[in-house]
């Protein structure tokens, strides 16, 4: 009888009944949306971050778009963005007509390589773009120096970022804004869904008035039924509270998701540098904690043509993988044919691209699926050696 392989998923959300139980306490109720379990979600949040003002929207891309529509981003501007990251940061700059403007990333972390910043600034420069690279923090006091220099505005994209704190102070209160995701294999989930947080409540205040049509008061606060005022244009970006009520069980569990997570990305990265010609991406300096959504793990040497076999052959032995990101942004079509590529400029983004397969350390795992990840990884070398 032939043994069942072992399925280790990539991502997994960690839902169980205390989740499911919140969401149906809310459709037990009449108030579906924009309500007082979305303002409890934005407390517990910004507890969570120790300071700051959060916003609840539908998702971080939405988030992305409402600052770089705040922050006046648009035609004839640049705004600095990082080569390697999800296209919703790039797509943020685009979607309101300015350019967005590349730099390359480190090979280390995979964050936007702030030596390269300041030569890309141009007279037309708004604002800078970042995303701290599968939770690897980004050194914001650097970030935050250049910016106060060239009077530009700071967007933190904290999708992967839960649990991300540099120099004592969580990512996304570093910039002006920070936005977050809880898609389903993120750190926390609502299936759909995003934060928007910013160390200055006005701001907060106004991209939360401008996320709901910015109306003056929301249903929850009229006197009188439908009666509202309108203070300028806006969006409908909100998130409903059967998704608020799960975000906020979701949060309970971030301390126990976050020490699982480290764990087994410190067993998974130590398994692996024992090997020969791989690269693990991780933070560069002792003053970060990590939020550890993935391992990314980067072939080099004479694996570095090898990475669709080595993805092919774990997903035969059940071990499931992914790409951050599948190409440098710069490349992905629409971006290269509006603007050009240019080969050679963007070289760690391609070695990320190119090379690197995302390794699952989820909560859904333990150390003993770590291990069993690294054996595989260990069996497919020493195949590789021997073919
Ligand atoms: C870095 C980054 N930013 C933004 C997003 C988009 O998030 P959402 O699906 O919540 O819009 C993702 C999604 O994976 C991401 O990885």
């Amino acid at each position: 009888m032939s043994e069942e392989i072992r399925q280790i998923h990539f991502g997994r959300p960690w839902i169980e009944d205390v989740d499911r139980n919140a969401v149906i306490e809310v459709l037990k109720g009449h108030i579906l949306t924009h309500g007082p379990k979305c303002a409890e979600f934005e407390r517990k949040f910004e507890i969570l971050m120790g300071a700051g003002h959060a916003v609840t929207t539908s998702s971080c891309m939405a988030s992305l778009h409402l600052a770089s529509i705040y922050f006046g981003f648009g035609k004839g501007d640049e705004v600095i963005a990082p080569a390697q990251t999800h296209v919703a940061t790039v797509h943020a700059i685009e979607l309101v007509g300015a350019k967005p403007v590349f730099v390359d990333c480190e090979l280390e972390t995979g964050n936007i390589d702030i030596d390269k910043i300041e030569d890309v600034i141009t007279q037309k420069t708004k604002g800078i773009t970042l995303v701290h690279f599968a939770g690897i923090p980004v050194q914001m006091d650097k970030i935050m120096r250049i910016a106060d220099k060239y009077n530009l505005k700071v967007v933190e994209d904290c999708a992967l970022a839960v649990g991300a704190i540099y120099k004592g102070k969580h990512v996304g209160l570093w910039g002006d804004v920070g936005c977050y995701s809880f898609y389903p294999v993120k750190h926390i989930t609502t299936g759909e869904g995003g934060m928007l947080v910013s160390k200055d409540e006005n701001t907060a205040r106004e991209i939360a008035n401008f996320r709901a049509f910015s109306v003056d008061r929301t249903h929850t606060q009229r006197k009188l039924p439908g009666v509202y005022d309108v203070t300028g244009v806006g969006m409908n970006y909100r998130m409903s509270e059967m998704q608020s009520a799960l975000g906020c069980t979701q949060l309970d569990k971030v301390p126990a998701m976050l020490s699982r997570r480290k764990a087994n990305f410190e067993h998974l990265k130590a398994r692996l540098l024992e090997m020969t010609n791989l690269h693990v991406l991780d933070s560069n300096s002792d003053e970060v904690a990590n939020s550890h959504y993935c391992l990314i793990l980067v072939l080099q040497g004479a694996l570095s043509s090898k990475r669709t076999g080595f993805i092919e052959r774990l997903k035969t032995r059940g071990v499931g993988t992914s790409v951050y990101y599948p190409q440098p942004v710069p490349r992905m079509s629409y971006y290269q044919s509006k603007y050009g590529y240019d080969q050679g400029k963007y070289v760690n983004a391609e070695i990320i691209s190119d090379n690197s397969i995302a390794l699952p350390v989820a909560p859904h795992l333990d150390v003993d699926d770590m291990d069993y990840i690294a054996d595989c990884i260990s069996d497919i070398l020493k195949e590789e050696k021997a073919a």
